[in-house]
């Protein structure tokens, strides 16, 4: 079984997809790490976001990062939304997000463009969302937890840029895949969104006809 897990910063879409993992004995790839590793490699290196090549050479780099604890940084994410525009760069991560998705027995995966390009196929699919309000609440206590400083009005013009950026890009923009269940976490406990994940998924495996 395959579950793609989609939708802006902070909707709860990793801990969603977390939980889904546990609940189903499931794999787990939060494929925005792979584009905040390549966004660290870029400023590691101090090569130029804005250039395609720079950004697809630092790909190669990335895997070594995966467990940085800078990766969390609200400037990586902002950095890595500028990264993952180049065709390019998303192209050089396909395989690898393909594969996990592919492999035997199944995974879940959350991002930007699971249900719509990695694995159109799966079968389950949620689109998680919140308010912007929400979401910059819950990223900026997150944040503080780690010991940033940034306010919260910079937290919130930060989402609102990054969700902008992530929509209108041409290359695997953020959408909702026409054939996925919309979540809305907005006023649901981590507990109730995960209760509702669970049964949206359920409801999906119950509607696909036997093969
Ligand atoms: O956790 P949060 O939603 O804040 O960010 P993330 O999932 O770590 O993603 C960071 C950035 O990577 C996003 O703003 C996207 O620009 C990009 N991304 C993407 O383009 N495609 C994905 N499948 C995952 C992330
Ligand atoms: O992966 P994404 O950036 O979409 O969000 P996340 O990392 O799953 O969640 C962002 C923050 O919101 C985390 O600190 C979660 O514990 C919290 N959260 C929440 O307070 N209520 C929810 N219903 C879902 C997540």
């Amino acid at each position: 079984m395959i579950i793609a897990v989609d939708g802006p910063a902070a909707s709860g879409k990793g801990t969603i997809a977390k939980a889904l993992a546990r609940h189903y004995g499931l794999p787990h790839l939060d494929t925005g790490l792979l584009y905040r590793a390549v966004a660290l490699t870029v400023r590691r290196l101090e090569l130029d976001p804005a250039v395609e090549a720079d950004a697809v050479a630092a790909c190669d780099f990335a895997e070594d990062l995966l467990a940085d604890p800078e990766l969390r940084d609200d400037a990586i994410g902002q950095l890595a939304s500028i990264v993952s525009a180049h065709p390019l760069v998303r192209a050089a991560l396909l395989q690898r997000q393909k594969r996990f998705a592919r492999q035997p027995g199944g995974a879940v995966l959350d991002g930007r463009d699971i249900g719509t390009v990695i694995a159109p196929d799966a079968d389950a699919k949620l689109f998680v969302k919140a308010t912007p309000q929400v979401r910059a609440q819950r990223r900026h206590k997150e944040l503080r937890g780690h010991g940033s400083g940034l306010s919260f009005d910079k937290v919130l013009a930060d989402i609102r840029a990054r969700d902008a950026r992530d929509s209108s890009r041409s290359a695997a923009p953020l959408v909702m895949a026409q054939d996925a269940a919309l979540l809305d976490t907005s006023f649901l406990s981590i507990e109730a969104s995960v209760q509702k994940a669970i049964a949206l998924v359920e409801a999906r495996r119950g509607a696909t006809p036997a093969t």
